[in-house]
């Protein structure tokens, strides 16, 4: 009798390495005196109204929640206007899981999936390869990071199955144009779908696409939001999609009963209805990009013009070694290594302080390391 077979395209697991990470998700505290700046994450938490919905729900906590999450996906459709319906919305837990439903809905082996690296492609890998499917990477332009639809379009086969556009893209941070989307959605074959990544969408000041148009003209296209980022919720784990009701339907049919747990729906509902807290941490990380790009204009760092809540920069020091010298000093952040960018590192947007103590740390490296 032969032995069970593991599903080969599984990528290998370094379960050790994260099991050891520093990062212990409770934020600095007196044990743990370390700044986060490296995921992304939002410095000012949720809106004090999530906080009171979750108590409010906890004692509850005996019973299932809802069978069904129409009421978050009422409250998300209300917050994003534009007529647009529940029937439109699936909810996930987590941005990564709604991108998961999304390819386990529609990847079959042998399938290809565009992407354009540097990207969120660690990611997408993980969730694309185990079901079969080829990736065929479009790099962006080098330098400059520029989405180039022309190439994405060319590199579409009969297999294509979807095209991956995360904007603003991570680790870049860089925008892709509404004129580049517009390019790439009038070339596409009925054949492809879109999946379009905008988890930092709240944080774009102008010339984003708009994509929820291309959803309301019945496209070939799934748009995924996330609560991690500008609601403050990244422990949360609560995201959804946004496309066609039959596209929709389809992935919410991947759902289990009683997917969303009740703290989620209660904080993911609460979160929606407080608008005006999420202008206020868009409005003060913006001021904080702004305030970064000028200490890096001043130490003649170089870096890429931020449309998120995170900045790409490079230094003349390996991204690896200063990765390491940064968290000695208190100061976890993402070298780029991996994505090939061997001297760039991704500083998510903290509080002042905490961006002051950074470059303040970053600046004394660079000038004993000269
Ligand atoms: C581009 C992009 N997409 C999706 C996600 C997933 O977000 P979450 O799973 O926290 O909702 C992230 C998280 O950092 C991201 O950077």
């Amino acid at each position: 009798m032969s032995l069970f077979q593991f599903n080969p395209y599984i990528a290998p697991f370094k379960r050790e390495e994260a099991d050891n990470a520093l990062d212990d998700g409770r934020g600095p505290s007196p044990d743990m005196p370390c700044h986060r700046l490296q995921n992304n994450e939002n410095p000012l938490g949720p809106s004090p109204d999530v906080i009171e919905a979750i108590n409010a729900v906890a004692p509850t906590l005996s019973y299932y929640p809802q069978f069904s999450d129409i009421e978050l996906r009422r409250a998300i459709v209300e917050t994003l206007g534009r007529g647009l319906t529940p029937q439109q919305i699936f909810t996930g837990c987590s941005g990564f899981e709604a991108l998961e439903l999304i390819m386990r809905a529609v990847l079959m082996p042998g399938d290809e999936v565009i992407l354009s690296s540097p990207t969120f492609a660690g990611a997408y890998k993980k969730v694309s390869l185990p079901l079969g499917a080829k990736i065929i990477d479009v790099p962006l332009e080098p330098e400059t990071f520029r989405y180039r639809p022309e190439a994405v379009l060319a590199a579409i086969s009969e297999r294509t199955k979807l095209v991956m556009i995360c904007n603003p893209n991570n680790p870049t941070g860089t925008l892709i144009s509404a004129d580049a989307i517009d390019q790439l959605m009038r070339g596409l074959p009925d054949h492809v779908l879109v999946l379009a990544d905008e988890v930092y969408h709240h944080f774009v000041e102008d010339d984003f696409p708009d994509s929820l148009r291309y959803v309301l003209d019945e496209r070939n296209i799934v748009i995924v939001h996330s609560f991690s980022k500008a609601y403050g919720l990244a422990g949360m784990r609560l995201g959804y999609g946004i496309a066609r009701p039959d596209i929709a339907n389809a992935i919410a049919g991947l759902h289990r009963g009683f997917h969303q747990n009740k703290l989620s729906l209660a904080a993911g509902i609460a979160a929606c209805r407080d608008q005006a807290h999420v202008q206020r941490v868009v409005a003060c990380l913006r001021g904080e990009a702004r305030w970064v790009c000028a200490e890096f204009d001043r130490l003649d760092i170089r870096y890429w013009k931020p449309a998120a809540n995170f900045i790409l920069f490079e230094t003349r020091l390996p991204a690896d070694a200063l990765q390491e010298e940064l968290r000695d000093r208190g100061f976890l952040l993402r070298g780029q290594t991996g994505n090939g960018l061997p001297y760039a590192m991704r500083l998510s947007l903290g509080t002042r302080e905490a961006n002051k103590a950074f470059i303040n740390a970053l600046e004394d490296i660079l000038n004993t390391s000269r």
